[in-house]
């Protein structure tokens, strides 16, 4: 079994990058599934019913979130009956929406959890022992389990792929937007990498126009964050996974952008 996912879409650039390279790299790599971040898919800030929906429709089987959750206030009317979104699973008891989500594939299921870290990020519940809590949950029914960490630093992602490895397929970082080189295999068998990088405005600052986050360093003043103009990128990891024992067997990071073009 093959997954592709795909980081944190943003904004319009990072939907058309979408748009563009997700039929090509589902040509090129034939992914059994496909998840995708969009918490910053809403001009950089949450997502709509609208952009939910053309997502599913281009092929995601499921959408991960984050931070920027209920940033737009339409996701407060579809996301008790979306079931191919999941926001962070620790957030508060009595938030709207599931952090676990089960959906079968060639009769798999797969499991798709999204967690949020809590170091610089607000203080939400614990996420190691949400984590425990729902991977005992999906293991019940399937040993593939893609655990989606957003979160600030390496240490609190390294951290919960280590605590988790044997236990799922994957731990893949979102959050910070730019791409890390240190995907790996941990000895129990769960694919690692600590960020998976953002789809979106390829010159801008982790996709906000660079002049308004030039101005905010030098004068600490508040800015109106747009989204930066220009070409796009798109980042993603495509992990293969033993379907019997939801091991991982190879993971491959892809980076799609002026730099680095695709090739088929
Ligand atoms: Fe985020």
């Amino acid at each position: 079994m093959r997954l592709l996912f795909i980081g944190d879409v943003y904004g319009k650039t990072g939907r058309e990058m979408v748009e563009q390279y997700l039929p090509r790299l589902k040509d090129f790599y034939h992914p059994t599934v496909t998840i995708i971040n969009a918490e910053n898919a809403a001009h950089g800030k949450g997502i709509t019913k609208k952009i939910y929906n053309r997502l599913t429709e281009l092929g995601a089987d499921m959408i991960t979130m984050g931070n920027h959750t209920w940033d737009n206030r339409e996701i407060f009317e579809f996301i008790d009956d979306a079931k191919q979104i999941v926001r962070p699973a620790n957030f508060p008891e009595g938030t709207p929406g599931k952090g676990l989500q089960m959906f079968p594939v060639n009769k798999i299921h797969v499991a798709v959890i999204n967690i949020q870290g809590r170091v610089f990020l607000p203080a939400i519940d614990d996420p190691f022992r949400t984590a425990d809590r729902l991977v005992s949950e999906a293991r019940e029914k399937t040993p593939i389990i893609f655990v989606d960490i957003h979160a600030e630093t390496t240490s609190e992602k390294l951290a919960m792929g280590r605590y988790l490895d044997g236990r799922v397929s994957a731990v893949i970082g979102t959050h910070t937007h730019v791409q890390t080189a240190d995907e790996r295999i941990f000895p129990g068998g769960t694919a690692y990498l600590s960020d998976v990088g953002m789809t979106g405005p390829y010159n801008g600052i982790i996709g906000v126009e660079r002049a308004a986050v030039t101005r905010r360093f030098l004068t600490s003043m508040p800015v109106r964050f747009e989204s930066e103009e220009g070409s796009g990128q798109l980042s993603a990891v495509i992990i293969d996974i033993d379907g019997q024992t939801g091991k991982a067997k190879h993971i491959e990071r892809r980076l799609i952008n002026d730099d680095h073009p695709f090739f088929e």
